[in-house]
C-alpha cells in the first residue's frame, strides 16, 4: 500500500474560478484533492483552498505548470497543536482513556470513532469541563472571538416532501401556507444590508413554484444591488441546478444530512434516499460551495454512536458549516407527541464537533434558542461561532413553523447571547459601533 504522509499542503488561488480550475485539473490527473476553508493567516475570509497530500505535491506542481494553471501560493496545512491541556490538577478526576484522548488533541492528531463516542458519553464532571474548555479554545484559535451574524429569510413554506419531523411538510394541514414575493424578499435584504450584515440565508420548503430559474433571477438582483454573500437552503436539486445557482451568485448551501443512520434517515424521510442526499452534499463541495450540513439530536431511535458517526461524516466530507439542533416536536406531524431532544447532549455535540472538525462555522442554532433562553449562550461557550437571525416578515414568521414554539432570534437576542458569552460582534455590523464590544 502506498505510504500516505500525514502532512498536507494548501494551494491558494486568486479567486473561486481559479480554485475550481486547479481542483479540476488535479483531479483529472488522478490527484486526490480536498476543498477546505482557507486558514486565517491567509487573510481571506470564507475562501476555499485546494488541499493535496505531501506525496502529491511535486506532481501537482508540475501538472499545474504543464497545463498553465496559475495559483497564488502554496503553504503547509499546519496541524493545530494545543499546549497545556493536560495538567497535574486533573489527577484522578479523569480517566486514563480521557488522558489519551487529550494527548491526541494536544498533538493535533485525529480522534477515532471510539474517542468521539467516549467524549459524547462521559458523565465525569471534570472531563466535561475540559471538553467544553477545549472546544472553546479551538474555536478561538481557528475562527476568533467575533460571532458571525447572518440574516435568514424563510421565503416560502410550501413543500412537496413529507419529512416526518417537519412542521411544514406537505401533509401537514395545520400549516398556513405562504410564499413571499420578490419585492417582499428584497425589502428585507435591503434592511439587512443597511445593518451591515454580510450574508443572507434564503430558506424555503421544496417549493416547485420557486423554480431554479426564479431563484436565479432573485439572487442576481441581490448580488447586483448589495454584493452580499448568499446562502441557499432550498433542499435537494440536480447537479446542473446547483451549478447554475453557483454560477449566478450563490456562495453557500445548507443541506443537512439530519442523521447518518441510514435506517432512521429513511424512516423519517419517506420521499428521500440516503445515498442521494450524500451525493447532493458531494456535488455542492465539488462545485465550490461553502457547504453546510448538520444533524438533529434526539430523533427516534438515535443513539450516541449515531451522533459520533455524524461527526465523522462532517469531518470526512469536509463540511464547512455544521448546524446542530435538538429535535423539537411539531404539531400535525407523525412525531408530534415525542419529547424534544436533550439540550446538554446538543451543546456537547457542538463541542465535540468543534474539537474534531476544527475550522468550521458552527451556528448556535435557533432550535436551541427555542428550548431555553440561555441555550445559545451555552453553545457559544462550547465552540459555536455564528448566529442566524430570523428576518422573515412578521406576518409570515409564525407560519414557518418547522417545529413548535420556534423562537424569534432577532438582533436583541443576538446581543443578549453575544454579551452574556463575553464575545464580540464583528466590526462589519453597524451595531458594533454602538456596543463597546467592538471587534
Ligand atoms: N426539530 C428540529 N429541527 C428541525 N428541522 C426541521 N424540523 C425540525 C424539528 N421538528 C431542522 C432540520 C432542517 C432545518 C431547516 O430545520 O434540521 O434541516
Amino acid at each position: 500500500m502506498l505510504y500516505l504522509s500525514d502532512k498536507a499542503f494548501l494551494i491558494l488561488a486568486f479567486n473561486t474560478a481559479g480554485m475550481l480550475l486547479i481542483n479540476k485539473t488535479l483531479q483529472n490527473n488522478n490527484i486526490k484533492t480536498d476543498l477546505v476553508p482557507a486558514p486565517p493567516e491567509t487573510g481571506t475570509v470564507c475562501a476555499i483552498v485546494v488541499r493535496v497530500n505531501e506525496n502529491d505535491l511535486e506532481t501537482s506542481k508540475s501538472i499545474l505548470s504543464r497545463e498553465q494553471v496559475v495559483y497564488k501560493d502554496i503553504i503547509e496545512d499546519k496541524k493545530l497543536k494545543l499546549q497545556g491541556l493536560i495538567d497535574r490538577k486533573l489527577g484522578l478526576a479523569v480517566s486514563v482513556e480521557f488522558l489519551e484522548i487529550l494527548k491526541k488533541i494536544e498533538a493535533g492528531d485525529d480522534l477515532s470513532y471510539e474517542d468521539i463516542v467516549y467524549l459524547l458519553k462521559t458523565d465525569k464532571p471534570k472531563e466535561l469541563d475540559v471538553i467544553y474548555a477545549t472546544a472553546d479554545r479551538i474555536r478561538k484559535e481557528m475562527v476568533g472571538d467575533a460571532v458571525e451574524i447572518r440574516g435568514a429569510i424563510e421565503f416560502s413554506n410550501y413543500c412537496c416532501k413529507s419529512c416526518k419531523y417537519c412542521g411544514i411538510n406537505a401533509t401537514n394541514e395545520i400549516a398556513a401556507r405562504y410564499r413571499m414575493t420578490e419585492e417582499e424578499i428584497l425589502e428585507v435584504v435591503d434592511n439587512l444590508h443597511r445593518e451591515g450584515i454580510k450574508t443572507v440565508i434564503l430558506q424555503s420548503g421544496e417549493d416547485p413554484l420557486w423554480s431554479t430559474e426564479r431563484i436565479i433571477k432573485l439572487i442576481r438582483i441581490i448580488k447586483a444591488r448589495t454584493g452580499m454573500r448568499i446562502t441557499l437552503s432550498v433542499g435537494e436539486l440536480t447537479k446542473e441546478e446547483y451549478k447554475e445557482l453557483k454560477a449566478n451568485g450563490a456562495d453557500n448551501f445548507l443541506l443537512k444530512i439530519e442523521t447518518t443512520n441510514r435506517k432512521i434517515f429513511e424512516d423519517i424521510h419517506p420521499d428521500d434516499d440516503y445515498d442521494r442526499r450524500v451525493q447532493c452534499s458531494k456535488w455542492l463541495k465539488e462545485l465550490g460551495y461553502i457547504n453546510g450540513s448538520g444533524n438533529i439530536i434526539g430523533l427516534p431511535g438515535q443513539e450516541i454512536s449515531d451522533i459520533a458517526r455524524d461527526i465523522m461524516f462532517f469531518k470526512e466530507m469536509g463540511i464547512n458549516m455544521i448546524g446542530i439542533g435538538p429535535f423539537i416536536p411539531a404539531k400535525g406531524t407523525p412525531l408530534e407527541n415525542l419529547p424534544h431532544g436533550n439540550i446538554e447532549l446538543t451543546v456537547r455535540t457542538v463541542a465535540v464537533t468543534r474539537i474534531v472538525c476544527k475550522k468550521v462555522y458552527l451556528p448556535s442554532t435557533t432550535a436551541l434558542a427555542s428550548l431555553d433562553k440561555d441555550a445559545q449562550v451555552w453553545a457559544l461557550n462550547a465552540g459555536a461561532n455564528t448566529i442566524m437571525l430570523i428576518n422573515t416578515p412578521e406576518k409570515y414568521r409564525g407560519s414557518y413553523r418547522i417545529y413548535d414554539n420556534k423562537n424569534m432570534v432577532d438582533m436583541d437576542s443576538a446581543i443578549y447571547a453575544v454579551k452574556k458569552s463575553g464575545r464580540k460582534f464583528p466590526a462589519y455590523l453597524k451595531i458594533s459601533k454602538e456596543m463597546n464590544n467592538v471587534d
